[in-house]
């Protein structure tokens, strides 16, 4: 065991004494021993020399192509051979799969090594023939040093799921702690390096940010993306969060099915693909994940309540202390009376919604569903409701507009306060600066 630094395994912070608490995060007895830098692999090409930049090979930027368009703009370009890539996630929510299907999802026939240190061959291989994946050489294991003999060139891709079930021979802490996390990434970094094989490792993290988990493994990588989801709907998010040879940003939307995951190329048909003609109490809305919008609809219902002292305010996919906010303000704003009715408040697709860019569609279809008077269905409603019922500007209005367009929307209302950078829109744009104005342009109130 080395006498090295010592690292709180919560967010990372080192220091030369062990400490009951931590100075950065203010978590307790969250310090662990970090091992020494070990001796580097010897390897005579890897010694620092001048160099002219017009003359160093540029080999290590080939990349690694999807069949799909969305996937290679994703990583830009396709994946950069010899990267590292952090790949995160809740337990769960679709790594390994994602992994077994990357092979089928790559458009050449590239080397696939597959070490697991969380399941057995057998899992593997009955999941492999659910998703139609042949070809891939798959190695369980759990020892850092088992691997390290295993990884040679012929491999263009290793996947190695998760980080947190290997371990080094050579130090005592258990499986997940910092001090193994860290070790076996280095090593695994360092041997892809030198043999420019692009290397997937797998962190799972926990809502509550785990112990150990990607976050102190974020800079050693080249590439963190994370795969997310609310896991009662079968709707995933691949994120982007760095990467150094691509854009960040990007959002590839997809669906778990019974095959796999299934690439959603136009996410906001999803949300809507049901919104019926023209009924009170639903509205149109846009939500924004990454650098990407889509247009979601709102659903509300108000109606008496069986006992008065008793009303309901239910949200399902949407944030019930949002709602109750809305309903004060339009109460307080607009003079209504909401205390001896029900109020649902539904989003159908399956996301969760926090975007309060949604604010207004959501007062909308509340409005709508309480006058049973239909919003016209060719309207999309943007903006965040303040407290004093004015209507608040909202960040990336451009791709909202470009959304709302794109699908063939005729009307679009935008905060007053936005500032637009796009140009010849064919979509009619209104402004609008209060609630009471915004009632006015779609019911005549
Ligand atoms: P998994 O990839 O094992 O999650 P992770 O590696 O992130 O922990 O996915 C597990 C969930 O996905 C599990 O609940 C079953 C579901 N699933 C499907 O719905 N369809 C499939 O084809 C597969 C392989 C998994
Ligand atoms: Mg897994």
């Amino acid at each position: 065991m080395s006498k090295g630094k010592f690292i709180c395994s919560k967010c990372g912070y080192e220091s030369t004494k062990w400490l009951g608490k931590c100075p950065a995060c203010g978590s307790w007895s969250s310090f662990e021993e970090k091992p020494e830098i070990r001796k580097k692999f010897k390897d005579k090409t890897r010694k620092s020399t001048l160099v002219k930049l017009e003359e160093v090979s540029l080999s290590h930027l080939e990349r690694i192509k999807f069949k799909s368009s969305q996937l290679n703009q994703f990583f830009g370009e396709g994946i950069a051979k010899g990267s590292v890539i952090l790949f995160a996630g809740e337990p769960g929510i679709g790594k390994s799969t994602f992994l077994l299907q990357l092979k089928n999802l790559l458009k050449n026939n590239v080397k696939v090594l597959y070490i697991s240190g969380e399941e057995t061959e057998y899992q593997v291989a009955e999941r492999a023939k659910r998703l139609n994946v042949k070809d891939i050489l798959f190695l369980p294991s759990t020892s850092l040093e088992e691997i390290i003999d295993i990884i040679n060139r012929d491999y263009d891709i290793i996947i190695v799921d998760s980080v947190q079930t290997i371990a080094s021979e050579e130090i005592e802490s258990p499986p997940g702690s910092v001090s193994q996390v860290k070790t076996v990434a280095e090593k695994i970094v360092e041997i892809s390096k030198t043999n420019t094989i692009t290397t997937i490792l797998v962190g799972h993290v926990t809502k509550e940010g785990a112990i150990a988990g990607p976050k102190i493994l974020e800079h050693i990588v080249d590439v963190v993306i994370y795969l997310e989801g609310d896991r009662t709907s079968p709707l995933r998010f691949l994120k982007c969060l760095k990467n150094r040879f691509g854009p960040t940003g990007n959002v590839v939307v997809f669906e778990m099915t019974s095959s796999g995951l299934s690439e959603i190329e136009n996410p906001s048909y999803f949300f809507i693909a049901e919104k019926r003609e023209e009924m009170s109490g639903s509205t149109l809305a846009t939500i924004v994940e990454g650098n990407r919008s889509f247009i979601i609809e709102i659903q509300a219902l108000v109606s008496p309540a069986l006992y008065s002292s008793a009303a309901r305010r239910i949200a399902s996919m949407y944030d019930v202390k949002r709602l109750n906010l809305i309903l004060a303000i339009m109460e307080k704003r607009l003079s209504m009376n909401f205390s001896a009715m029900d109020v649902y408040v539904n989003i159908p697709g399956g996301i969760f919604v926090k975007d309060t860019a949604t604010d207004l569609a959501v007062a909308c279809a509340i409005y709508s569903s309480f006058t049973d008077t239909p919003v016209p269905s060719d309207t999309v409603i943007v903006g965040e409701v303040g407290l004093g019922s004015e209507i608040r500007a909202v960040k990336d209005i451009d791709i909202r507009i470009k959304e709302a367009e794109a699908l063939g929307f005729k009307k679009i209302l935008i905060p007053e306060g936005n500032r637009i950078n796009i140009k010849n829109t064919k979509i009619e744009i209104v402004r609008v600066s209060d609630i009471r104005k915004v009632l006015e342009i779609l019911f005549g109130f």
